[in-house]
């Protein structure tokens, strides 16, 4: 019996080795472990085997079967992931069938409108600046007239790391930044990630600004709408409504929010520009005298504009996807499109 359990575990072995599909593997199954098979019929034969050999052939007979019970599990896990486990130089090969073709990456969609519109702004004279994430709370806040404990602070859910740093809140700490080190004329933007605890269907708690700002003599409100207007020509291309909203930054006076007629819903109103037919894009204004002062500008002299603009909003509107979180899921069935 003890040579019979040793063939019988080697035959099985050996079978399982070549199976190349689950019929295969279930006719092995039916043969070696079903409840007639052939581990089966040698187990019942142990019940009239002499009562000394009895514990050493149970010990053989259940070792045996446990491994080959393993072994066709593991076979069975393999054929379910589309390896048969068998070695190629067995199968017979198509040399004619079509190869896979590799599938090429692409640029993530918000990625691909930042280029888009620094490409814009480019056109247009600026030059780009980039600045670092983790930011001073002086260049973020201090430096742009929005001292501790200023209640516009509250505008920003700021994650801080600790008293005195924090991940930026908005893209602006580079108009402080450039300004120090430079003298106007100035034509200026800053792409780059900016971070608030903030979520929701136009909000993320990581999204894009591209800041941009404009320092000379003689520059107006005027110069602002102009470029603007040029910009969202460019990057819709056609003529889009801008609304500039009265608002308040500490940094711009005046300042404006600028949103577009809705591209979604054709400005008749829907879940992602609230029913209101607008979407806010952008915040703007006149650079404060305060903010000139404190690099060193002479605001009799030199007047400039500066803007923040979303590049998520944008990414919705051109593409029509009203639920800004779908850039972040990682869903390759949602950015293979793009
Ligand atoms: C600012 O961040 C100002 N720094 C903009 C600015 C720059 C004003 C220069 C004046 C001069 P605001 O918080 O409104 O402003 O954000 C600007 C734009 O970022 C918004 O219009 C919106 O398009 C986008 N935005 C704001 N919060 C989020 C968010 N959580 N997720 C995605 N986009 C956002």
């Amino acid at each position: 019996m003890e040579q019979e359990l040793v063939s019988l575990q080697n035959q099985a072995r050996e079978q399982l080795a070549t199976i190349q599909n689950t019929s295969q593997l279930e006719a092995f199954r039916i043969r070696f472990l079903g409840r007639k098979g052939q581990f089966s019929t040698i187990m019942k034969r142990l019940g009239k085997v002499p009562k000394e050999d009895k514990p050493r052939l149970g010990l053989l007979a259940n070792g045996a079967k446990r491994e080959i019970e393993a072994l066709y599990s593991e076979k069975q896990t393999a054929l379910a992931s589309g390896d048969s486990g068998v070695s190629q130089c067995c199968n017979t090969i198509d040399l004619t069938l079509p190869g896979r073709k590799p599938v090429p990456g692409k640029l993530h969609p918000v990625t691909q409108i930042m280029n888009e519109v620094c490409s814009i702004f480019e056109g247009l004279g600026f030059a780009v600046a980039e600045g670092p994430d983790v930011e001073h709370d002086h260049y973020n806040f201090e430096a742009l007239n929005i001292p501790a404990h200023h209640p516009a602070r509250d505008m920003h859910d700021t994650f801080y790391v600790s008293d005195s740093i924090l991940l930026r809140t908005h893209t602006s700490p580079m108009q402080a930044r450039i300004m120090e080190t430079q003298q106007p004329p100035l034509r200026v933007i800053a792409p780059g990630k900016v971070y608030r605890c903030d979520s929701d269907i136009t909000h993320t708690p990581m999204f894009h600004q591209v800041e941009g700002f404009l320092v000379d003599k003689n520059v107006s409100f005027a110069d602002l709408k102009g470029v603007l207007t040029i910009f969202t020509q460019k990057m819709f291309d056609k003529e889009l409504e801008l609304r500039f909203r009265p608002s308040f930054f500490p940094f711009t006076e005046p300042s404006a929010e600028v949103d577009i007629a809705c591209v979604i819903c054709d400005g008749k109103g829907c879940r992602v520009c609230k029913r209101t037919g607008w979407l806010e894009i952008l915040g703007a204004g006149m650079i404060d005298p305060e903010v000139f002062k404190k690099v060193g500008y002479n605001p009799e002299v030199y007047s400039g504009f500066a803007f923040g603009l979303g590049i998520e909003r944008i990414a919705m509107l051109k593409y029509g996807i009203d639920d800004i979180r779908l850039y972040y899921e990682n869903d390759l069935r949602f950015l293979s499109q793009f």
